[in-house]
């Protein structure tokens, strides 16, 4: 099977081919790499020469394109490979196709019976989703799959990475000069922590910090919108939690999802709170155990302070695959409603993994 790999050089890309790498998923494959600045140079792994990734001639002779070179590259070159009449399998994690009829947004764990049957079907495009909706179903797999989920609200805490990596730059440099307009101070212990405070707002404001990326300081502060607005006031970030859950789960009735998404200083992990209004009442030790049983990632964090700010942190997280679920219990609203929190790592299940994983699914 020959897999056209693009966009291998660039933070997703990096890490999905360490992640193939380490599964040693290269075995089951012919890769051929391409790049859309470097063609003619060298390709990694000794695998030949870079080819060029406008060339529609050299991909037409893939049978399956793998992606992270993004939705532009995505939206000029798909509608031409199909256009020319090629048949071949086209993977990425770009947002462009993802809510089209004929492709299927993948997260293999949660959704293997949807993926089996497009395939059976002969449907050719498969896109990883949106970072918090794979990482929510990653962790809460366990409760759509037995249909106690009758709506939810996530409240996202998303992390500089999904913003791009100048923006995980950014984020580190405004850390760095905010400190440094106070290290003096914070060297004396008798300095007054209202003047530190007041120096740390006063550059908050007054536009000293780097922004290029954010547009706002995001250390020391939050962001409280991601992404362009849909209508109504809801961001397209917000939107994605309904329209992509509902069809990754491939639900007849789609399943209310809402909340809002918020931008915080955390380098690659994405966090939730969750509201869940289940469709019966489930004793608590069922609905941690069907959360646990549901995949091997998805790992229940015991509701305790001690074990939830050991666990459940993106310091813990980021770099693994583990999706840890915690803060389970239900609330004083009434037995029917649950409230969890998640956190996983966006480059990993939020990105990469699920890229990878169908490469293994075409290639078995
Ligand atoms: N839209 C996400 C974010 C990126 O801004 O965090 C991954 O889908």
């Amino acid at each position: 099977m020959n897999v056209g790999i693009v966009g291998w050089r660039g933070m997703v890309g990096s890490v999905l081919m360490q992640r193939m790498q380490e599964e040693n998923d290269f075995a089951g494959i012919e890769p051929v790499f391409f790049s859309t600045s470097q063609a003619g140079g060298a390709a990694p792994m000794g695998a030949g020469t870079l080819k060029s990734a406008d060339d529609i001639n050299e991909l037409k002779k893939l049978d399956v394109i793998l992606t992270c070179q993004g939705g532009d590259y995505t939206k000029a070159v798909h509608p031409e490979l199909r256009k020319a009449g090629w048949k071949g399998y086209w993977i990425d994690a770009a947002s462009t196709l993802r809510m089209e009829k004929d492709a299927v947004i993948i997260l293999d764990p949660v959704n293997r019976n949807v993926i089996d049957k497009a395939l059976k079907n002969g449907q050719k495009d498969f896109i990883g989703g949106n970072c918090t909706v794979s990482l929510m179903l990653m962790a809460l797999g366990g409760l759509f799959r037995n249909n106690l989920v009758e709506w939810m609200t996530s409240m996202t805490y998303q992390a500089a990475s999904g913003a791009g990596a100048p923006n995980m730059r950014e984020l580190l440099s405004q850390m760095g000069a905010l400190y440094g307009t106070v290290d003096k101070e914070l060297a004396d212990p008798a300095s007054a922590i209202l003047e530190i405070d007041q120096k740390v707002t006063a550059a908050l404001r007054d536009g000293s910090l780097p922004t290029k990326e954010f547009g706002f300081p995001l250390a020391g502060n939050l962001l409280p919108w991601i992404d362009r607005e849909v209508e109504d006031g809801q961001s397209r970030e917000e939107w994605k939690g309904l329209v992509e859950t509902n069809k990754i789960l491939g639900t007849e009735k789609p399943i209310p999802i809402d909340g809002i998404c918020v931008r915080v200083s955390a380098m690659r992990c994405h966090s939730q709170a969750l509201t869940i209004k289940l469709t019966k009442d489930v004793p608590i030790a069922d609905l941690e155990a069907m959360i646990a049983n549901d995949n091997e990632w998805a790992e229940l964090v015991p509701n305790t302070k001690a074990e939830s700010l050991a666990k459940l942190t993106p310091a813990a997280v980021s770099g693994t695959l583990k999706t840890p679920v915690g803060r389970v219990r239900k609330m004083k609203m009434g037995p029917q409603y649950l409230s969890a929190f998640t956190c996983g790592d966006q480059l990993l299940w939020g990105a990469a993994e699920p890229l990878r994983r169908m490469v293994r699914i075409l290639s078995e």
